[in-house]
């Protein structure tokens, strides 16, 4: 057996549920036996979801990149660690060796120290999908720096929001990046995120699409430059950083019901442990095999099954540059067949766009490579499920359907490839450790009784190694944000349904959150963005379901700007505009698909927005819209219902 802790049989995840639910504290430790240590824990783990405390692993040392890197040297360093596929095929891909990897990673984490980045720093990274974003965020591990990784598709508001909460003194970026037919101008955009920030001391730029960018003297520094002054020395080597267990690994910031992001903070050791055991088990990874990731690694997915989770067991993880789109619809499956992947992991959405081209991009692809597919990010269709399963694994490959979240470091509920039954739109079981409960709204959980199928709010009962610590620079946020809901639970957002065989079917967001394309999307955020346009009075911001996107933003907008500019007096050009300032605050993923105008919102008489009536007539329902007497305007209802687009 390869790993020896990856689960085979059926019984053998039932056992090792029970020993983990029984005993979480000689489970896991027994799983962190397998690890490279340089000192051992003293207690494995200490709780309270009061506060919320908790710790893994307490008075352990370690740092998670000699896991990744240097623990595989002696039997796979010549074995690819990455493979980078460029966003144009006709362009070569790029191939690191764990040990090419070891080299780069520690080369940079010089460059960090010879720029002043010290143990505890924060580093910000908003890079696109190339090697050398492994490459930054496995250096930053390597010395301790925090890392808080931005996608390259947030605006400079955004990235300026994020460097100031998380008081971030480092940046690297490159000068633009490559995403299908378009060239994002980064180093342009953080040159913009840096107008009035006084904390950041350095910015490190690597060269992909050498765009012309602005290089500020005693500020910006060459990423190349840099890396050329180590390698002339001959420095292939630095010292691993001794990390503490709880020490913070990085930050991610990620939406919630409120305006304003948080920065999510996980540790190294349980984040570790956890994304290394639930790649291992649920996507049933055997050396040498290929695997696949599509997320970015601006966000969570790309993180744990991307970076950490493959490398710290020795696999080959695939990096790609491009769009599943672009040049054409067929470049997942070129990409399959060229590296010979084993292991495909992308989202519903994805899927479904996909799907929309029809067959003929599946035409003459081999993808006989493939064992097993996965699914992430938000609930999949049937339909999606059936031609996921048909077309490209040809009904021989298990799909896991993972549902995890920002907050969550690694999947939570999910199959174990052909190990544990696939039940289409269901991620079925709870990994070892996990003891997932349904509640009420008063937070009562919800009992089976006999065979039927009980419905409430997902909420966990217990910490397992990668939950997050805190949000960072506000513990109270994290408390009343994720353990104030339910006492003494974990209060995920989302509702779920759970069936006989113990089964969990995710139902969606619960709270103000959408899911638009399996991105994770506030409310709020919208609602704030779209404010910012001088003429808007106010909105009012509901998901709707969208075929490919999961989910759409539709915003009610009351605007009593100017429309002389609008030559057609449509709300056209306005509407234009309102998306324009959505971009620049937040980003293009945040753009609504659709923009109502109207002259008031359902607001009760103490003002709160009746978000239910809002949501139902941008579903489509138009008549049953429950009770709208305590509406201090119920004639708004008509009108809205009338313009609805
Ligand atoms: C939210 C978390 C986990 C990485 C990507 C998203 C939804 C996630 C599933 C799934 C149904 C899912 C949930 C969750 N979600 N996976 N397999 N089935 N819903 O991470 O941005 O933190 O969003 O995504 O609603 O709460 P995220």
């Amino acid at each position: 057996m390869s790993y020896p802790y990856q689960i085979k049989s059926f019984e053998a995840y039932q056992e090792a549920y029970q020993k983990s639910i029984q005993d979480p504290e000689a489970f896991w430790s027994a799983i962190a036996e397998h690890f490279t240590w340089k000192k051992k824990w003293d207690k494995v783990l200490e709780w309270n979801f009061t506060e919320p405390k908790v710790e893994w692993f307490k008075g352990g040392k370690l740092n998670i990149t000699e896991n990744c890197l240097d623990r595989h040297l002696a039997t796979k360093g010549n074995h690819p660690a990455i493979i980078w596929e460029p966003n144009a095929p006709d362009e070569n891909h790029r191939i690191l060796t764990y040990k090419k990897l070891h080299e780069k990673v520690c080369q940079f984490a010089h460059v960090l120290k010879n720029n002043g980045v010290k143990k505890g720093d924060r580093v910000c990274i908003y890079m696109g999908m190339i090697p050398e974003l492994a490459i930054a965020v496995l250096a930053c591990a390597r010395i301790g720096a925090i890392h808080s990784v931005v996608f390259g598709g947030f605006s400079a508001q955004s990235i300026a929001d994020r460097l100031e909460d998380a008081k971030a003194e480092f940046i690297v970026t490159c000068d633009g990046a490559y995403r299908g037919a378009k060239d994002i101008p980064l180093k342009s955009v953080i040159d913009d995120a840096l107008i009035g920030n006084k904390t950041v001391k350095r910015v490190i730029v690597a060269t992909r699409t050498r765009t012309p960018v602005s290089m500020i003297k005693g500020r910006d520094v060459w990423w190349e430059d840099e890396m050329k002054q180590v390698e002339e020395k001959g420095i292939t080597f630095i010292e691993a950083e001794v990390m503490d267990a709880e020490d913070p690994l990085f930050i991610l910031y990620t939406s919630g019901s409120t305006g304003k992001p948080k920065g999510v903070v996980h540790s190294v050791a349980g984040y570790m442990i956890y994304t290394n055991y639930t790649f291992v088990n649920v996507f049933q990874y055997e050396p040498g095999q290929v695997h696949f990731c599509t997320a970015d690694i601006g966000w969570i997915t790309g993180h744990s099954y991307i970076v950490y989770g493959p490398l710290s067991a020795g696999a080959t993880s695939l990096l790609f540059e491009g769009v599943p789109t672009w040049p054409d619809a067929g470049r997942f499956w070129d990409i399959v067949d060229k590296y010979k992947v084993n292991i495909l992991y992308t989202a519903p959405t994805a899927i479904r766009s996909l799907m929309g081209f029809g067959l003929g991009p599946l035409q003459g692809k081999n993808l006989s490579s493939l064992k097993v597919l996965g699914t992430v990010g938000e609930p999949i269709n049937e339909e999606a499920w059936h031609w996921y399963d048909e077309h490209v694994g040809k009904r021989k490959c298990p799909i896991v359907d993972t549902w995890w979240q920002t907050e969550t470091g690694g999947c939570l509920i999910s199959n174990l490839a052909g190990i544990t039954p696939a039940k289409p739109g269901w991620a079925t079981l709870p990994m070892p450790g996990l003891q997932m409960v349904l509640v009420d709204e008063n937070g009562k959980e919800i009992l089976q009784e006999g065979e039927a199928t009980i419905s409430g709010n997902l909420c966990i009962k217990a910490p397992w190694p990668s939950i997050l610590r805190t949000t960072y620079g506000d513990h109270e946020r994290c408390r009343t944000n994720y353990f104030a809901t339910y006492e003494n639970m974990y209060f995920t957002g989302d509702g779920a349904l759970k069936n006989k065989d113990g089964f969990f079917r995710i139902t969606g967001r619960v709270d103000d959150v959408l899911n638009v394309s399996g991105h994770r999307i506030g409310t709020a955020e919208v609602e704030n963005a779209i404010n910012m346009h001088a003429g808007v009075v106010e909105s009012a911001v509901v998901g709707y379901p969208h075929d490919i996107k999961g989910q759409g933003i539709y915003a009610y907008v009351i605007y009593q700007g100017s429309h002389a500019q609008d030559t057609h007096g449509t709300g056209d050009l306005v509407r234009k505009d309102i998306l324009q300032t959505v971009t620049r605050i937040i980003g293009a993923i945040a753009k609504p698909d659709k923009i109502q105008f109207v002259s008031g919102l359902p607001k009760t008489r103490s003002g709160k927005i009746m978000r239910r009536i809002l949501r139902k007539i941008a579903e489509g329902e138009t008549e049953n819209l429950g009770d709208t007497s305590t509406l201090l305007d119920p004639g708004i209802v008509d009108e809205i219902k009338n313009g609805r687009l």
